[in-house]
């Protein structure tokens, strides 16, 4: 944990008494994250402003995981084979890594918190992997919030393991109808409901009239979220993670979900930045480092150049 007199870090209980670590930088922005989950349940700018939708009946309850926020999907995407949907990570209590490893390049600006996980007897039945999964969750001095997954087999009996992986961000929008999304142009992707069917993307940016569960594989590292009600833009840059995941349930899958409002899709989306298309194998003693980096800004910061290239080109 890292701590100064203007930033801060505090452990306290959240919502059913549940473990939480709230991060507070100096100009005011701060992060919330549960023990359960690793879960990122808020991010809020220097203006005190959500960035995250939360839903208002998401249920902070072990086992069901938190809805909205950045549930972690470990070990797989999705809800293939026998293993719960989107994986074990995001309804398992994490702890406070408190002598992590040195984490490269070691930067020291912002506020960060270590989390881990390592199996327990259980989770070994259902997946027969040892593992230490670390995450470090890092608010910046400007605001942006960084979460940076270190992965590594510690299995003894000398077997590799193979998982899918996301970072599934559910971004609070003003109003999906006039939202776009930037950097998926001409990609291909695989249609979550068209059994996976895989396509290419119009040249155009994405918006939204219906239900999206697209896969898009082999993107960019930087993606941008318009939202032009709000004039805010949220960039998300991805290290070691091909694929990005768009989804928004719309209105017939949102009444359908318990822990979700019916009319809540019209003020969330979610861009997930994954590595699914090509699982990721790991040998005894290897590790996989991969990064995700989010920043809000005014639009008018991007106004006159929103041809994606050149948003998605600048640093
Ligand atoms: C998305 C998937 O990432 O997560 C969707 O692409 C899925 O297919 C959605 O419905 C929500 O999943 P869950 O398990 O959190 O309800």
């Amino acid at each position: 944990m890292s701590e100064t007199e203007n930033k801060s870090v505090e452990i306290t209980k959240g919502v059913n008494g549940l473990e939480k670590i709230i991060l507070r930088e100096i100009r005011g922005s701060s992060a919330e994250v549960y023990l359960y989950g690793a879960h990122v349940t808020s991010w809020k700018n220097e203006q005190g402003e959500e960035l995250l939708f939360v839903s208002s009946k998401a249920i902070f309850k072990p086992s069901k995981p938190i809805r909205g926020g950045i549930p972690i999907c470990f070990p797989q995407f999705s809800n293939m084979g026998s293993l719960e949907a989107h994986g074990f990570a995001r309804n398992r209590v994490w702890t406070i890594d408190t002598d992590p490893p040195p984490l490269l390049p070691n930067v020291t600006d912002g506020v960060f918190v270590d989390l881990l996980l390592k199996p327990t007897e259980e989770d070994l039945k259902i997946w027969p992997h040892s593992f230490e999964y670390r995450l470090r969750v890092t608010l910046g001095p400007g605001g942006d919030l960084m979460l940076t997954s270190r992965i590594r087999n510690t299995n003894t009996d000398g077997k590799a393991f193979t998982f899918t992986f996301a970072y599934h961000t559910y971004f609070s929008v003003s109003d999906i109808s006039e939202v776009r999304v930037e950097g998926l142009e001409t990609f291909d992707y695989l249609d979550n409901l068209k059994n996976r069917e895989r396509y290419t993307e119009q040249g155009d940016a994405i918006t939204f009239e219906s239900e999206v569960d697209k896969i898009y594989l082999s993107t960019p590292t930087k993606i941008a979220i318009l939202d032009h009600e709000k004039k805010r833009t949220f960039v998300v840059r991805k290290d070691g993670l091909p694929d990005a995941v768009v989804w928004n349930p719309w209105d017939k899958k949102a009444k359908a979900m318990a822990d979700f409002g019916d009319d809540e899709y019209k003020h969330m989306l979610c861009v997930e930045a994954a590595a699914i298309e090509k699982p990721i194998t790991l040998k005894p003693g290897e590790e996989w480092k991969v990064r995700q980096e989010l920043s809000a800004v005014p639009s008018s910061y991007f106004s006159g150049q929103l041809d994606p290239s050149k948003v998605l080109q600048s640093s």
